[in-house]
């Protein structure tokens, strides 16, 4: 099989982008509870990025092949797993045996979703990670009653699918970006409350609109002073929840007096320990009707474009120039 592989971890994007190489290797033999998968496709995301860094959570043995998510078909399995064989399916794999910048892959039968016959392959491929997120995300927002959301990073397909989901429930949301051109793409898909993180009177902006709108809930992916500013902005019983750390810094610029005395909760989110917390039979119900609003066009991840596995290095390049453009897709 062919693949993408990352000899070395290092912290500068560029030089572990230059370091990865194209390599054949042997299609490992399914266990038990395994499938192979032929791949369709597999996404860039965030979490990518920082892995070719070595700052992500999960850290493989070296030489690794990078990828976690993907979409494509079962074309081999285990004992345990023989009926998933020509099924389509989405997998999530983080384990030291794969990654999905190749052309097959082995998955665990836990690490995969299997797909209705109408879901799109190119979807797919980002379905298992972004959507879900987003939905766990989103019922916070629900516990609490929220009448408006604050979110930075809001050109980010985790926080247009939150925005998707807050629509459709009547709750007003306030969108953060840092770059004018992402604020002006989002005003003309119809976002109504945009600002802009480097406006000299942004804290005073979000502070007047949070209060006007009653937000109680906001959805940090940045970190740094930015969490802090949008937690102060927040009304009393409120809740920020940090699912990202995208600026790689700290959470900082935090009023301790509105933490102590306010009712105000500083939480992460993080998808994997939101799956075991519902349960399979939960998970395959939101999976259904996630599938069933992809296949009806009411869910939609952006994707900017696509690169095969020898054009990695600028495809990757293209997808950190402007993450807001939407997913790049590895073919291989
Ligand atoms: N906790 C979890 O379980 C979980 C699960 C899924 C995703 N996530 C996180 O969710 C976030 C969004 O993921 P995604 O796949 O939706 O992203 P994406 O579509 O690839 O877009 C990334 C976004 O981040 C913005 N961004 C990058 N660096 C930034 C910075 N330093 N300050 C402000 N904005 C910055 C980009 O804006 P520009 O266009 O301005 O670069 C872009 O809008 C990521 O942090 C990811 O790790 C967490």
């Amino acid at each position: 099989m062919k693949s993408v592989i990352l000899p070395s971890y290092n912290r500068n994007i560029i030089r572990s982008m230059l370091g990865l190489k194209i390599e054949e290797l042997d299609i490992p033999i399914p266990g038990d509870s395994d499938v192979i998968i032929k791949v369709h496709a597999a996404p860039v995301n965030p979490s990518d990025i920082a892995f070719l860094q070595g700052t992500y959570n999960v850290v493989k043995s070296l030489p690794a092949v990078p990828g976690f998510e993907g979409s494509g078909v079962v074309i081999d399995a285990g004992k345990n797993a023989i009926n998933f064989i020509g099924r389509k399916v989405s997998c999530f794999v983080q384990d030291d045996r794969s990654g999905t910048w190749s052309d097959t892959i082995i998955a665990n039968i836990e690490d995969i979703i299997p797909l209705k016959d109408e879901m799109d392959m190119d979807q797919a491929a980002c379905f298992t990670v972004n959507p879900f997120t987003a939905y766990g995300m989103f019922e916070i927002a629900l516990q609490y009653e929220s009448k408006a959301i604050i979110q930075n990073a809001a050109g980010s397909q985790v926080a247009s699918f939150l925005r998707k989901m807050a629509l459709e429930n009547g709750i007003e949301v306030i969108d953060i970006v840092r770059k004018q051109v992402s604020a002006n793409k989002l005003v003309n898909e119809g976002a109504k409350h945009v600002l802009i993180e480097t406006d000299v009177d942004f804290v005073e902006q979000l502070g007047n609109l949070s209060i006007k709108l009653g937000a109680t809930v906001a959805y940090d992916a940045v970190g740094g002073s930015l969490s802090g500013l949008m937690f102060n902005a927040l009304s009393t019983d409120s809740e920020l929840v940090v699912y990202g750390g995208l600026s790689g810094k700290p959470i900082a610029e935090v009023d301790i007096m509105d933490l102590i005395f306010n009712n105000k909760i500083i939480s992460g989110f993080n998808l994997m320990d939101w799956k075991a917390e519902i349960g399979q039979e939960e998970f395959v119900r939101i999976s259904e009707e996630l599938q069933d609003g992809f296949i009806s066009g009411k869910y939609h991840t952006n994707i900017r474009g696509f690169s095969s596995l020898d054009d990695i290095v600028k495809g990757l390049r293209s997808y950190i120039s402007d993450m807001s453009l939407g997913k790049l897709l590895i073919k291989p």
